[in-house]
């Protein structure tokens, strides 16, 4: 690599550590928006009042194993946190690593699992983390924008991975997670919330049997 090469990539480096430092989570959400903007697919971590809403319904005295698909920045994971149980496990998996670095660094809670890989592949990681199945799955991914067939995998994935009686609970600005959610769950309960860049739809898909 020629001299000029070094130096610029060594202030872009300076850059991006400046930037994150300045805008704290938010610059590392930006930041991994930039370098994979269709598998992030929003600019601006979930509001407070999405995550209120979307977590209303989980019976927090049951939930033994939450887990999360595309925690990002960990906007849902401190909230999951404080209201789990004191011998719950909180296992959140994403394809970006420096997501999953971030997350590595900022919460240290023996009860939390930060798993750089696919959510295609939750039964397996669940497994290797000592759980059969999982009571609540949350999903902030853009299923709109996965690679095609990829929404389908992970929806059966998940209803499989999931305890009768548990949930999987998704909020997304278009209906596809909806969707894909009412063609895998028995029953599906809907939301909106208006306070979210940009506004979102919240479902709630419920597996009462095998
Ligand atoms: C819209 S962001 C969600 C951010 C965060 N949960 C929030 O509410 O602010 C989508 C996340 O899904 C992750 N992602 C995309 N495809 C994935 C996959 N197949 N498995 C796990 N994570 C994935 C991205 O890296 C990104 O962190």
């Amino acid at each position: 690599m020629a001299g000029y090469e070094v130096s610029l990539e060594r202030t872009a480096t300076r850059w991006k550590q400046k930037l994150r430092k300045f805008f704290g989570p938010w610059g590392v959400f930006f930041q991994g928006f930039l370098e994979h903007p269709v598998m992030v697919g929003s600019i601006i971590p979930s509001s407070r009042f999405t995550i209120r809403k979307m977590l209303g319904p989980v019976d927090w005295g049951r939930c033994r194993l939450f887990v999360e698909y595309g925690p990002g920045v960990g906007t849902f994971c401190r909230p999951v946190l404080d209201k789990l149980r004191r011998d719950g496990t909180l296992i959140v998996i994403d394809t970006n690593k420096l997501f999953i670095d971030y997350l590595n660094r900022t919460i240290s809670d023996s009860r939390f699992i930060a798993v750089h890989g696919s959510a295609k592949d939750v039964e397996e990681i669940i497994r290797a983390h000592g759980h059969d199945q999982a009571d609540y799955i949350l999903s902030g991914l853009p299923f709109s924008t996965l690679p095609e067939g990829l929404g389908p995998c992970i929806a059966a994935a998940t209803h499989r991975a999931i305890r009768p009686g548990g949930a999987f609970l998704t909020y997304q600005f278009s209906k596809s997670a909806q969707n894909l959610t009412e063609q895998y769950f028995d029953r599906v309960d809907s939301g909106f919330e208006l306070l979210n860049i940009l506004p979102c739809r919240l479902a709630w898909g419920w597996k009462d049997t095998e």
